[in-house]
């Protein structure tokens, strides 16, 4: 295809779509219009050939349109395409709800209860919890979901969040989406019950935990406060690591207090940090789980999952659900999951993910070294990594991290920006990259950086072509 069909599609949008939705630059080099994808690749209308180092946005973490998540969604499509979400269920939602059950909470509890003779580190008996499913479609549904479980389970309508943190835009999920860009516009119409507390990052004086204590206490101070909720690591607030001491602070923070811990891993989850779930890296298990992105590998379904004591807060169902929606377990969808699910589990992916975090590690390690003055910290967990750009004075720079997405774009790959001022680069390729693939976009990356970073050549006025005469 042309570049006229490109121009044609993105007039279209030009004219028919909000125009908060798609940036078009002036000359319309960014965006390029998607036609196929395929594992680590994606086509562009032109079929020019890209390789995704964002997974798009973390979805297709088995590669995109695997074939037997594509087979498995086909299949379902022909036989039902659409059932009665909280009326007339089909069987593919009690047996994916079954499947989230045993991925989380019976796997996590079972582990618990295995090494020390069934008993947990504070001295309790463990054993072994189902879990019970709210199916959605976006992400913030499940968060929004998580958040009315937390308000029924414990009576209390407070919330701590994390500055930095990104939990979706409904209405409900921007109470903890701390980001003024996403909330200000809307704030009038927020019930504002979210408190928002730093993330941790690093802890250079090994004080941190008591300081994230005493903010803790500080955001309850009202004593309302029924829910954490947090990103185990950050992802499009920069991918944020906390020290290991963070998770295991807030679980016991929440126990101390009466409220639930709920972990959004939306984005981490389902192996992206080399691990099926973030939580597992420090052994803590939530209350209550959101998951979406790489649930189906392009599926619009997300689930909140929950202990099951905690999810029985809901009424027992009588005709008609007080949390539900139309398309609530879509059949597709949920074919799909169970589908990816056993693609990430044949193919190893989490295992695949932490055996190239050491590769991705050491790429970002040597951009750091070779831009030092540029870089102010590399990020890394997983398949999951974030260069943070500064100016040579220091500060973010959103110009650099900008002009590299849309430079290496014109190079073959692709890539976007995180975090608050857009200054870091994610990097997020589906967990089937391979070690080449990775290298060889690094060094792509690294050239498209030198190439930015490159004085202007000033050229001589005699070169300069002599302005040509325009016919009237
Ligand atoms: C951690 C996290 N939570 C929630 C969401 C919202 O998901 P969705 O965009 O599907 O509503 C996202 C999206 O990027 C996310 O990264």
């Amino acid at each position: 295809m042309s570049t006229r069909a490109k121009d044609a599609t993105l007039e279209m949008l030009r004219r028919h779509e909000s125009r908060n939705i798609t940036f078009v630059e002036p000359d319309a080099g960014w965006p390029i219009v998607w036609k196929r994808a395929k594992g680590c690749r994606v086509w562009d209308d032109a079929d020019r050939v890209y390789l995704d180092l964002t997974a798009a946005f973390g979805v297709a973490a088995a590669g995109h349109a695997n074939p037997a998540v594509v087979r498995a969604g086909q299949r379902q499509m022909g036989e039902l395409l659409h059932a009665m979400g909280d009326v007339h269920p089909h069987a593919l939602k009690a047996r994916l709800a079954r499947e989230l059950s045993r991925l989380t909470f019976e796997r996590w509890t079972r582990r618990a209860a295995t090494p020390v003779g069934g008993r947990l580190p504070g001295g309790t008996r463990a054993s072994i919890e189902t879990g019970k499913v709210i199916f959605g479609c976006s992400g913030f549904e499940a968060v929004e979901a998580a958040l009315k479980t937390a308000r029924l389970a414990t009576g209390k309508a407070g919330v701590i969040a994390f500055r930095g943190g990104y939990h979706g835009v409904g209405y409900g999920a921007l109470n903890a989406t701390e980001r003024g860009h996403f909330r200000d516009p809307f704030r009038d119409q927020l019930r504002e019950f979210g408190r928002f507390v730093e993330f941790p990052e690093s802890d250079p004086d090994g004080q941190g935990r008591l300081r994230m204590e005493a903010s803790l206490d500080a955001a309850s101070a009202a004593g309302d406060i029924g829910a954490i909720i947090v990103e185990p690591m950050q992802a499009r607030g920069g991918i944020r690591i906390p020290p290991p001491w963070f998770l295991p602070c807030l679980r016991q923070w929440a126990d101390g207090h009466g409220a639930l811990l709920i972990l959004d891993e939306i984005y981490t989850g389902f192996g992206r940090t080399g691990a099926w779930f973030a939580c597992e890296h420090s052994e803590v298990i939530p209350d209550l789980i959101c998951l979406g992105k790489a649930l189906t590998g392009g599926f619009p379904l997300s689930a909140c999952v929950g202990r099951a004591r905690v999810m029985d807060a809901w009424p027992a169902a009588m005709g008609e659900a007080i949390h539900t929606s139309t398309y609530l377990g879509h059949p597709v969808g949920c074919a799909m999951a169970l589908a990816q699910l056993s693609e990430l589990r044949r193919l190893g992916l989490p295992q695949r993910a932490a055996r190239l975090q050491r590769v991705l590690e050491s790429e970002l390690t040597a951009l750091q070294r070779r831009f030092p003055d540029r870089v102010s910290r590399v990020s890394v967990v997983g398949l999951m990594g974030g260069i943070a750009w500064r100016r040579p004075e220091g500060g973010p720079d959103t110009g650099l991290s900008v002009g590299l997405m849309q430079e290496v774009l014109r190079r073959g790959i692709i890539l976007l920006p995180e975090g608050e001022h857009s200054e870091i680069t994610g990097i997020t390729p589906p967990l089937t990259i391979t070690e080449s693939q990775l290298r060889g976009a690094f060094r792509e990356i690294t050239r498209a950086v030198a190439a930015l970073l490159q004085p202007p050549v000033l050229v001589k006025p005699s070169k300069l072509s002599r302005p040509r005469r325009i016919r009237s």
